[in-house]
């Protein structure tokens, strides 16, 4: 991702506000914003209800902080993408963050699918942890702490599908892992965020397009809780190893 795509003139007012308030907490000394997003979370849901738990995190990033969940715009196209999945279906997501796309995947996941995540920052961990069992999802939820390129490899496959949203630069090299350690079927989806012209994660897109083993498409999209940035989520249906 390249930092001067932020400077375009529509992302001033997503800039401006987000520097503001990193500032503020770094000033304050405030924890980790996952973490006080789980904390508003606890304070504000209604245990159990999953619904009440995205709710509050849509609140908290509107009303307190931004939050780089998958969010209620996009959000959407990722659960039409779960309820294409067969009865027990697996899932692998990279990035957690703070739990939002987990809940959205445990709710249209008919049971008993479950979804393995992976998250680097064990404290971003922790508040998926949570928020997830507050969601009442704790059963059907593995969190993985560790880096996606130390992770992929442990894991057994396959997976019916793929939400790769952690840094984008690493979208590529880690499909291509998941391809080398036979964690896609013929059929497996893979859902990518945050492909659109702010992030252009080119190498991954041209990947997808162009190497014969997938069936891509672009949906458009916006950045969320900022619905005035255009942002894109590459859907691509794995064809298996030896296509075409
Ligand atoms: C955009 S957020 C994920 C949002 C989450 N999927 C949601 O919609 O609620 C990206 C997350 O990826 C994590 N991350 C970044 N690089 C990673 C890596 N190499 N392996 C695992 N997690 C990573 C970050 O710590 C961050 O929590």
């Amino acid at each position: 991702m390249l930092p001067w795509r932020f400077l375009h003139p529509r992302m001033w007012a997503f800039n401006a506000r987000n520097t503001f308030h990193t500032l503020i907490d770094t000033l304050q000394g405030a924890p980790p914003r996952a973490l006080r997003a789980r904390d508003y979370v606890a304070r504000h849901a209604t245990p159990g209800d999953a619904d009440s738990v995205l709710a509050a995190l849509d609140r908290y990033a509107i009303e307190e902080r931004w939050l780089m969940s998958v969010g209620p715009e996009k959000g959407p196209l990722l659960s039409e993408m779960i309820g294409r999945l067969p009865d027990g279906a697996r899932v692998l997501e990279l990035g957690a963050y703070c739990g939002y796309s987990a809940i959205m995947i445990c709710q249209r996941l008919a049971p008993p699918g479950n979804l393995v995540s992976v998250e680097v920052s064990s404290q971003n961990a922790e508040a998926t942890r949570d928020n997830v069992a507050a969601a009442g999802f704790a059963d059907r939820v593995d969190v993985r702490v560790g880096s996606s390129s130390d992770e992929i490899p442990k894991l057994q496959g396959p997976f019916d599908l793929v939400f790769l949203d952690h840094w984008k630069d690493l979208y590529k090299t880690d499909l291509q892992l998941l391809e080398k350690h036979g964690l896609l079927r013929p059929g497996s989806i893979v859902v990518a965020d945050n492909t659109g012209d702010l992030f252009s994660p080119h190498a991954y897109v041209d990947y997808v397009r162009t190497c014969g083993r997938y069936d891509s498409e672009s949906r458009e999209a916006s950045i969320e809780y900022y619905s005035h940035l255009p942002d894109a989520v590459e859907v691509s249906v794995y064809r298996g190893p030896d296509a075409p």
